[in-house]
């Protein structure tokens, strides 16, 4: 029987890049939904930006711009990054959209009927200077426990208790630097515990969660009386305001989760489909792919809000651990914290889903992405026991096509057809590492067939030509059968059996038949092996970037201790004037080819874009100091109308912008993220 599912991930927020950790969840979800519509299910995959919040408004305001043009540079940025991991939503919406706030006020409404909302007065610290309240994390100050210096306002890193910013000794703004004073403002709090009961009976009833999560609930909050849930914000704030309390907005987290309804909205809207279809009443299931970190959210608080404005419940919150790498956290010094982008320059992006799946179960452990075991995964599962079913085997099927009938293969393709119900439990369990083992095991059993066949000796015997085309035809077909499974993790592939063997892997039950008598096409590259280099360029790409961006997002003024050196070793130029200043053209380009120039100690030759078909060709000297692959791909600074110079090498058209004397010490300039090839610095 066929079934409606709506499937949500969480909603990144727009204060940053999408990384490696993030696509744990990601790639997860995307699978999920890939199988649900394999198998013939309607499935619709929604997510959105998550963009309001404090941490917005503040970077917006150090970046000199404004919140609506960040967040939408940064909405830009991270469906670029999902679409490089083939992460197919059915919609992408923003928080930020006309439908939320609509949303948000119906849900509001519902609340205020059910008599939850009550009024309490909140003392917080002021940014007199920047004219805001402070959240914890935009506080620093002295530990009141141990005196540990420079502690954020809501724990200790060094002795880890935790308290209120007002608690902190000597606290400062990390925004301007000044001492914060205490105010007092009036907030809006959701009562929640008038919903204890609900919770209760919804996170204890087996069915929605995974059973360490209901313990885990039951242990922290149940058992004594919820806490009532501070949902306002007072001015300044990037988010809606709240219609019934001019000057006040809604909490980022109140208005988050509904974004997950209307990013549903803006797909019933393009699909004809109505809302209430799917979040009121009829038989679709509801499900959220979380990470644990924000198991309270939606475990509590969401469930809560839906319930008493009269929405359906999730029918299930499937919640994952944190990405560790080799073991650790992510770490930007040891460059591992690699972001999307950066993964995708060295990369293919079937790597990372291939091995998240191999990973991953339905339980809540912490993932870890071992490179020399990403490596060996890769290579010796998809490259050396999948591709090669069909790289050893297309060319010789190539001339004739699959035998007619398809022939006796020992039982191979029906043991592996009847396999097929036991993958797809693991996959609808979210036990993928099981899937991953399972179809590992056929694929060791159609490479045995193979290997034991062995075609490539027939070939050389004409007198055996029907007995070729029967071992190809079996081992086409068992590396098709193997695609099909493999087809919620590895859409491309399964493009690419389908276009090789002439019929698309369109369902599930494409595994259950063998193709008979059809045109084999040319075997075109499928998986590339991987090579550790590849690797190690990656980490140290994101060790690179991760140093451009290394200043935190806010650090308090004083604790900058920069020494005078620099500018006594070359003191300031003349004054020059504003029309002087103009001629120099800097524009923002990207290099997207670079290399060494021989018989050049000091040279790097570089193409730079500045978008659409317009390149310059510029020798920088950074040879020695930046690795020429390491290059491709990122953003620069250069002037663009500097007069063309000949060298021994070439024409230079421009000069790249670096600081630094010189010798090692050369530090390419980069714009902000959002900037684009060909935009002029002012
Ligand atoms: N904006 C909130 C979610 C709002 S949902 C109504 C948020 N955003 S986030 O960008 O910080 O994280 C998005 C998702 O990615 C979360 O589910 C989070 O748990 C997950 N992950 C972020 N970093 C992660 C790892 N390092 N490892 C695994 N998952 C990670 O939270
Ligand atoms: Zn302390």
């Amino acid at each position: 029987m066929s079934r409606r599912i709506l499937v949500t991930a969480a909603l990144p927020y727009a204060n940053g890049h999408i990384h490696i950790g993030h696509l744990v969840e990601y790639i997860q979800t995307d699978i999920w939904v890939r199988f649900q519509k394999l198998r013939g299910h309607q499935c619709i995959f929604l997510c959105a930006d998550d963009t309001h919040g404090t941490a917005i408004m503040i970077r917006a305001r150090q970046e000199g711009r404004g919140e609506e043009t960040l967040i939408a540079d940064m909405r830009e940025a991270h469906i670029r990054d999902f679409s490089g991991f083939d992460v197919a939503f059915d919609n992408y919406g923003s928080t930020n959209s006309g439908a939320n706030r609509a949303l948000c006020a119906e849900i509001w409404q519902g609340l205020r009927q059910s008599g939850l909302i009550v009024e309490e007065d909140v003392s917080q610290l002021y940014d007199t200077k920047e004219g805001t309240f402070l959240a914890d994390r935009f506080v620093k100050g002295t530990c009141p426990i141990c005196k540990s210096p420079n502690q954020y306002g809501d724990n200790c890193d060094k002795c880890g208790s935790t308290y209120t910013p007002a608690d902190l000794i000597d606290p400062v703004s990390a925004l301007s630097g000044t001492k914060p004073e205490l105010r007092t403002a009036r907030h809006l709090f959701v009562r929640i515990e008038g919903l204890h009961d609900f919770l209760e009976q919804w996170t204890q009833s087996g069915e929605h969660l995974q059973p360490e999560v209901a313990n885990y609930l039951k242990g922290h909050f149940l058992g004594e009386p919820l806490r009532d849930w501070d949902i306002s914000r007072p001015a300044p704030y990037f988010g809606f305001e709240i219609p019934d309390s001019p000057g006040n907005y809604w909490y980022v987290w109140f208005d988050a989760p509904i974004g997950y309804i209307a990013s549903t909205k803006e797909w019933c809207d393009r699909n004809g489909e109505k809302l209430e279809n799917w979040w009121k009443t009829g038989d679709a299931e509801i499900h959220h792919f979380i990470g644990k970190d924000i198991t309270y959210f939606h475990t509590l608080f969401w469930p809560g809000m839906l319930h008493a404005a009269g929405f359906k419940l999730p029918n299930r919150v499937h919640i994952h651990g944190f990405l560790t790498v080799g073991g650790e956290k992510m770490s930007k010094s040891k460059g591992t914290f690699v972001r999307a982008d950066t993964y995708l320059k060295h990369l293919d992006p079937a790597f990372l889903r291939y091995y998240y799946a191999s990973k991953l179960s339905s339980k809540l452990d912490d993932l870890d992405l071992n490179l020399d075991e990403f490596v060996t995964k890769i290579n010796s599962d998809l490259v050396g026991k999948v591709v090669n079913l069909a790289s050893r085997t297309a060319r010789f099927a190539q001339p004739t096509g699959l035998s007619a009938q398809y022939p006796d293969d020992g039982g191979l393709f029906a043991a592996a057809a009847a396999e097929g119900e036991a993958i797809a439990a693991a996959y609808e369990d979210g036990d993928y590492n099981l899937a991953m083992r399972l179809i590992m095991g056929l694929a060791d059993k159609a490479n045995k067939f193979t290997e034991d066949a062995a075609p490539w000796n027939l070939r050389k015997d004409t007198s055996r030509a029907a007995e070729l085309q029967n071992v190809c035809s079996i081992s086409l077909n068992l590396f098709r059968q193997l695609a099909v499974y493999l087809a919620p993790v590895l859409p491309k592939l399964a493009q690419q059996a389908g276009t090789l063997l002439n019929a698309p892997i369109a369902h599930w039950s494409d595994a259950q038949t063998p193709l008979a008598g059809t045109a084999v096409g040319a075997f075109e590259h499928m998986l590339k092996r991987v090579e550790p280099a590849q690797v190690q360029k990656m980490i140290d790409a994101s060790t690179e970037a991760s140093q451009e961006t290394a200043a935190p997002a806010a650090t308090a003024a004083a604790s900058f201790s920069d020494g005078p050196e620099a500018l006594a070793a070359e003191p300031l130029a003349a004054t020059c004037s504003f029309d002087e200043f103009a001629k120099v053209d800097l524009r923002v380009g990207r290099v997207i080819s670079a290399q060494e120039v021989k018989d050049s100690t000091k040279l790097l030759q570089l193409t730079l874009s500045l978008g659409g078909e317009e390149k310059r060709n510029i020798f920088a000297g950074i040879k020695g100091v930046y690795e020429p692959a390491n290059l491709v791909g990122r953003l620069v600074i250069f002037c663009a109308n500097l007069a063309p110079r000949k060298m021994k090498f070439g024409t230079s058209e421009g000069m790249v912008l670096a600081a630094g004397p010189g010798g090692q010490d050369i530090f390419l300039l980069a714009p902000d993220s959002g900037a684009v090839p060909g935009q002029r610095v002012h």
